[in-house]
């Protein structure tokens, strides 16, 4: 059984093909995508930030983001190379930004591996990305990453929350109305479990919870301590 349908980056590749890449990231393409913006920026996120966007898709967030951010400050990293240049190609030049931005700056990567990184990141976000992961992805992912987080820079986790007493081997109803699982996609999280994948490593989890998401998602931050 693949890890979710991302995995499998031919049937990926031929959704873009056929002109659906908006879709294949979940659609609501403005609205989700002003939607990561205004809440980086109500997070204290400025022009002269850097940010890493892990799982940035074909740049529903990204093209938005690059506008808002200084010129090259956007890195985004994703599973489905078709994806990021779908993004770019096609997303980013419809914007007119492609010039602010490096086409290196988007990099195929499904493993956290940050070793590319030349300089710490302020910002990091990770919309939509561990609902369609495991738990223990969560912590590879946090050991990975704070090498490459600046002292006090923040990582912004989106999950499908299930409540403390639910058993995670049960489906879950989310508020959004998606039905989430504990060992198939779309996965559900309890935070406990998500704060515990930060032990031993220098970060501070924080429950940030409801945060409006049009389909339910919570939203989880960690900051990088000193
Ligand atoms: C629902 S989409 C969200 C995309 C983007 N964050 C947004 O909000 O538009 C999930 C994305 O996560 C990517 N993804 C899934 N597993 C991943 C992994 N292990 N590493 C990096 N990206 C991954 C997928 O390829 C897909 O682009």
């Amino acid at each position: 059984m693949l890890i979710s349908p991302y995995y499998d980056r031919q049937a990926i590749e031929a959704k873009v093909m056929a002109g659906k890449h908006r879709a294949v990231v979940g659609g609501d393409w403005e609205e989700l995508g002003q939607f990561q913006v205004d809440f980086l920026v109500a997070q204290g996120l400025k022009q002269h930030h850097t940010l890493l966007d892990i799982g940035c898709g074909s740049l529903r967030g990204g093209v938005k983001l690059i506008k808002y951010l200084d010129a090259e400050n956007y890195f985004g990293t994703d599973l489905n190379g078709s994806l990021l240049s779908v993004g770019y190609d096609i997303e980013l030049a419809k914007a007119g930004l492609t010039a602010k931005l490096p086409r290196s700056h988007l990099i195929v990567d499904g493993d956290f591996d940050y070793t590319w990184c030349a300089r710490p990141f302020d910002f990091v976000l990770a919309q939509s990305v561990f609902t369609h992961l495991p738990l223990g992805f969560v912590r590879i992912c946090l050991e990975r990453l704070c090498g490459v987080v600046k002292p006090d820079g923040r990582l912004f986790m989106t999950i499908h929350e299930i409540p403390a007493d639910h058993p995670a081997d049960r489906s879950y109803r989310q508020p959004g109305g998606i039905v989430s699982y504990g060992g198939k996609n779309p996965y559900h999280h309890r935070y406990s479990d998500i704060a515990l994948c930060a032990q031993n490593l220098p970060w501070a989890a924080k429950y940030i919870g409801a945060w409006n998401h049009p389909h339910g998602q919570k939203i989880v931050q960690f900051t990088r301590s000193r």
